[in-house]
Order: structure tokens, then C-alpha cells, then sequence
């Protein structure tokens, strides 16, 4: 299978990625394309070391928004993967590129969705939101990219527990390191693998026991 990786800025679930590749968490997947829309991401440094090409456009280099959207379908097209994953991507995925790439964008949400998600919820601003309202659990999400803002259907979720010491950062860091890290590389394994398909607008998953997401 190959892949499409779209990121915004350091890079983590990519490197969580590479890493899956490279130990065999993730079998028969190649990455073609990393993507960025920031070219001071350290994504494009763990791309780069790994040796897979990038392309790095900001959407100040274009005129109009439209121009933007466009070439980025262009590229995305022109490498041709079989499935796009957005880890840590914040640039909004065109209503062109979801259509064309439907049922094969995935992306990764740090919380329990329908939880603290939606406009407005991404980066640090999840987990103040987590901390304002009080909740005792959160974790993350890997879905596929629908028209909507965290609305496609879920595919894997971890949960996290919630300290009373917690800051915005240190809950971001343990919800990636516990959670991120490892449900990001699990779904792109089952993926790669053939055992996901979308039915009645839900994930199945072959031979899917929920329990092996607690031994990660
Ligand atoms: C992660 O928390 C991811 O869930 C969110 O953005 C962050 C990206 O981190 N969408 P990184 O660039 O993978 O380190």
C-alpha cells in the first residue's frame, strides 16, 4: 500500500510511522509523499532523514485559496497513493480532495470523538478544553476524513486517563505517547492488510478484538 503523509509541524505520529515501517508493526506499506503546508515543520527533517521525498507549499505562496487547493490535488493525484494519512495536519482537506480520495483519507484527532472535537478543537486547544470541562478520560482517535470536521467514521480509539496535576502539555504528551503512537501505525497496518471496510457509514474490522488496544 503505498501512502500519502500530510503534516503540519513536528512529526510524531509520522516518525511513529517510519518507525512501524521499519520494526514490521506495519507490513506491506510504502510511504511516497510527505506533504507540508509549513516549512519550518520538523516533519519535513524526520522525512527527509528517512529519505522520503516532500513537498512543502504554504498557502501564502498562492494567490487565492482555490489555487492552493488545486495544486495540492495535483500533487496528491501525481503520487498516486492508495491511502492519505493527515498526522498532525492542520490545513483544512478541499471538498476536491475528499471526494476524489473518498473512503481513503485517515486522520488522527487527540481525543475521544464525538468528544472535544469539531471546529476549533485541534493542537493545545483540545486539551485545555479537556482540562476546563473537568473530564476525568480522554485519548484519541484515528477516523476517515469525511466532508465534515471530525465526523467520518472512527476506526480505532484509545482511551487516557485524565490526572489531577495535568497541564494542556503534559496530557497532549501522554495522550500521544499512549495512545497517538500506537492506534496511528495499528490502523494503517489493518488497512494495509485489507481487514477495514466502511459498512452502513460504520468501520468493520475482520477479526477485530477490542482487547489488544489495551495491550498496546
Ligand atoms: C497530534 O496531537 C495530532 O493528534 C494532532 O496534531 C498533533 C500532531 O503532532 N492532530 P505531530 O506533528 O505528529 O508531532
Amino acid at each position: 500500500m503505498k501512502i500519502a503523509v500530510m503534516v503540519s509541524g513536528g512529526g510524531t505520529n509520522l516518525q511513529a510511522i517510519i518507525d512501524g515501517i521499519n520494526n514490521g508493526t506495519i507490513t506491506g506499506t510504502e510511504i511516497v509523499l510527505v506533504y507540508s503546508n509549513n516549512p519550518g515543520a520538523y516533519a519535513l527533517e524526520r522525512a527527509k532523514r528517512a529519505g522520503i521525498p516532500c513537498v512543502c507549499r504554504s498557502p501564502k505562496e498562492f494567490p487565492n485559496r482555490d489555487d492552493f487547493n488545486r495544486e495540492l490535488l495535483e500533487i496528491l493525484k501525481k503520487a498516486d497513493p492508495d491511502l492519505i494519512v493527515l498526522a498532525g495536519c492542520l490545513v483544512v482537506i478541499p471538498k476536491e480532495v475528499v471526494e476524489f480520495f473518498s473512503g481513503r483519507i485517515i486522520n488522527i484527532h487527540p481525543s475521544l470523538i464525538p468528544s472535544f472535537c469539531g471546529t476549533g478543537y485541534y493542537g493545545l486547544k483540545v486539551h485545555e478544553k479537556v482540562l476546563e470541562r473537568g473530564a476525568r478520560v480522554s485519548g484519541a482517535t484515528v477516523h476517515f476524513v469525511d466532508e465534515g470536521t471530525d465526523t467520518g467514521p472512527i476506526i480505532l480509539q484509545k482511551p487516557v486517563m485524565v490526572r489531577d496535576d495535568d497541564t494542556p502539555e503534559t496530557l497532549q504528551k501522554r495522550i500521544m505517547e499512549q495512545a497517538e503512537w500506537k492506534i496511528m501505525p495499528m490502523a494503517i497496518n489493518l488497512i494495509a492488510n485489507g481487514k477495514v471496510r466502511i459498512e452502513n457509514g460504520k468501520v468493520v474490522i475482520d477479526d477485530y478484538d477490542g482487547s489488544v488496544l489495551g495491550a498496546l
